[in-house]
């Protein structure tokens, strides 16, 4: 269940056999490579250099490892940009973004499509049935680096050709934007203009529209890459390996056409980008906080239908992010067996030798720079693969009890819209997945409109659109349902529904969105009835017919529940989201189990996970049997029980 990351043209060849039994001897079973070795593959327009991937292929599989090839799009070579510098992405300033990185493309480029698909279709017709070979990676982490939407003339071209196709006529594209505001209405097409360097504000519904564009876009260009794929490789699976904390496409719509999802783990770096507060960021510095990695892989198992990997795990500090500290002792250990309680089928570490040049030498790997010598992080990885050994196959990855709704475009609107300055949908989201997790249940993440049965509680944090399909399943949900502020709040135009919030849901929660106010860092607003606390950052003013769970200090209603649906008329704070979860849990007949701030736990099959994030000791259930560590939890340390 172990991988590694590995660049064969990193390294003289005299090195790979060593390293390929080094890495079976650790416990490692998979290797991926090639991702940005289009500069090696094809060192000039028409000559392809083969032989030394060839027999790097050869030697990993002789070791007896299994293979993931990446294509190498993510890096395009100097000489294919000097022939068509229109490839290259623009940012908002309307600038383009140079060569000597990576990821210096834009998706609207249709030479940049033709020629993926050439390096594609050679490297897919020259490894598709290698013996060493089991799967594939599309390119590298879409979207990283700010990479999904794009400023120049390439994109202006395609933004315009997909809005012929969706709105066939001006007329059409001026109603739904409301265009007539501002005197912004386009007699042509080719009048449309890109939503940046505006004088002010542009207009949402155009916003919306070039980031559904740019996300169709990324889907539609990993299934081009899918579909060569398969044809000269039909027998292997294919993934792409997303970042997370990248929300500027919808991954689920990238994942249809994907055998399975996987995504690269930061633990650490991610701490650092997420609006933590500084206090977090230091309680967490060296151990991360115990729900980033969970939350993804909650999400990404959601985004890959069940099957998901870790394609990178961090392996030691990171050089990207603003600090970069180490992790604690056994934190690579724990964040190994965290990904495994989770459901991923393999977690794979990024990357197998540090490299002593070029941008990430600051960055760990599981050996030493330039050494053949593990580094602490290496250790850690070789102490899992020995625990594994003794576990065999771990059972399957059982339904949750809980859904949270995950909406890439509700990201993208609330972007767009903020109202408030701190109105951040990712982390409305990840508090509130932290708040559940806080009390000791498992979550599944579904995408809108996914269907809802066995489930027993339904959580939608925040959906600005309800399409027919979310509506669908929500009418023929009988469980529990908790569905938190500015859902139901726009049209698929971006527009305010005409019967008000939350729109198509209104009989279904029984209010009405009259007002909403947005409250500064430092003002809140007292929340009393059978939940209390209080609410910040946003607040409705709500008319609602079903029963009155709570109350605003002004006495409007704030916690509401017509039959089984609960409307949340704000952004709570702590304890009030608690009070609300244990509320809803209990609803649905959920049992809970409260947690300390360092601790959390999951299950997989009749496996039960606890992770130690702290620097304290916990102690386990009693009456239990310990199939790894001990019933003292020790900080960073993992214990495993038969329920
Ligand atoms: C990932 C990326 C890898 C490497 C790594 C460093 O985002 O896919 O290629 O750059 O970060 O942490």
């Amino acid at each position: 269940m172990l991988g590694v990351c590995y660049y064969p043209e990193h390294w003289n060849e005299d090195r790979w056999e060593t390293d390929a039994r080094r890495m079976r001897e650790l416990g490692i079973s998979f290797v991926r490579i090639g991702e940005f070795a289009w500069s090696r593959l094809q060192p000039s327009r028409g000559n392809f250099d083969f032989a030394w991937l060839d027999r790097a292929m050869d030697v990993l599989t002789k070791a007896g490892l299994k293979i993931v090839l990446g294509t190498p799009t993510a890096t395009p070579p100097k000489w294919l940009i000097d022939e068509y510098p229109e490839i290259l992405p623009y940012d908002e300033q309307g600038r383009p973004r140079g060569f000597g990185s990576r990821r210096h493309y834009t998706f609207s480029s249709e030479t940049w499509w033709r020629e993926s698909a050439r390096i594609v279709e050679a490297v897919a017709k020259r490894y598709g049935d290698h013996p060493g070979l089991v799967g594939w990676q599309t390119d590298n982490e879409y979207g990283c680096h700010d990479t999904t939407l794009s400023f120049g003339p390439e994109d202006l071209k395609a933004f315009r050709r997909w809005l012929r196709l969706r709105y066939q006529s001006t007329e059409q594209l001026n109603e739904a934007w409301g265009s007539v505001f501002w005197s912004m209405e386009v007699a042509s097409f080719d009048d449309v203009a890109l939503p940046n360097l505006t004088v002010t504000e542009s207009n949402p519904a155009t916003r919306l529209d070039f980031w559904r564009f740019h996300s169709e876009q990324v889907a539609a260009y990993d299934a081009m890459q899918c579909e060569i794929i398969r044809r000269h490789s039909p027998d292997r699976w294919i993934t792409h390996n997303f970042m997370g904390f990248v929300l500027d496409f919808d991954h689920f719509q990238v994942a249809d056409n994907l055998d399975l999802a996987s995504w690269d783990s930061y633990p650490i770096g991610f701490v650092e980008k997420f609006p933590f507060s500084e206090a977090e960021r230091n309680r967490w510095a060296e151990t991360s906080h115990p729900d980033i990695a969970p939350f993804h892989h909650d999400l990404y198992r959601a985004v890959g239908r069940g099957r998901f990997w870790v394609m990178e795990q961090q392996p030691g500090p990171v050089n990207w992010a603003p600090w970069n500290p180490i992790p604690k002792p056994g934190m690579v250990r724990l964040w190994t067996w965290e990904a495994l309680a989770h459901g991923a089928e393999v977690v794979s570490y990024f990357r197998w030798r540090q490299a002593p040049f070029a941008q990430e030498q600051m960055h760990a790997g599981l050996n030493l720079p330039g050494l053949d010598e593990l580094s602490p992080g290496g250790r850690e990885a070789g102490q899992v693969a020995s625990e594994l050994a003794t576990f065999g196959t771990l059972p399957e990855t059982q339904t949750a009890k809980v859904a949270v709704v995950f909406d890439y475009q509700s990201y993208w609107t609330t972007v767009i819209q903020p109202q408030g300055k701190d109105f951040r949908y990712e982390e409305l989201t990840f508090r509130w997945y932290e708040s559940l997790r806080r009390l000791g249940v498992d979550i599944d993440f579904v995408r809108p409109g996914a269907p809802l049965d066995g489930y027993a509680l339904v959580i939608l944090p925040c959906v600005t659109e309800i399409s027919a399909d979310l509506e669908r399943e929500l009418r023929q949900f009988d469980g529990v349902v908790l569905i938190g502020p500015r859902t139901g709040s726009r049209t698929r135009n971006f527009t305010i529904p005409d019967n008000l919030p939350p729109g198509p849901l209104s009989d279904l929660t029984g209010h009405r969105v009259l007002q909403v106010a947005t409250l500064r860092p430092g003002l809140a607003q007292p929340v009393k009835g059978q939940v209390s606390g209080a609410a910040i950052r946003w607040r409705e003013d709500i008319e609602a017919t079903g029963d009155v769970l709570a109350r605003f200090g002004d006495g409007m209603p704030a916690l509401t529940r017509k039959e089984k649906i609960h409307y949340l008329a704000c952004w709570p704070d702590e304890s009030l989201l608690a009070a609300t979860m244990s509320l809803v849990l209990d609803a649905a007949d959920i049992p809970t189990f409260e947690l300390p701030e360092h601790v959390r736990m999951r299950r997989r099959g009749e496996l039960v996970f606890a992770f130690n994030y702290g620097a304290e000791d916990w102690t386990v259930p009693t009456g239990i049997s310990i199939v790894l560590g001990e019933r003292t939890l020790r900080p960073y340390e993992v214990a495993v029980w038969r329920a």
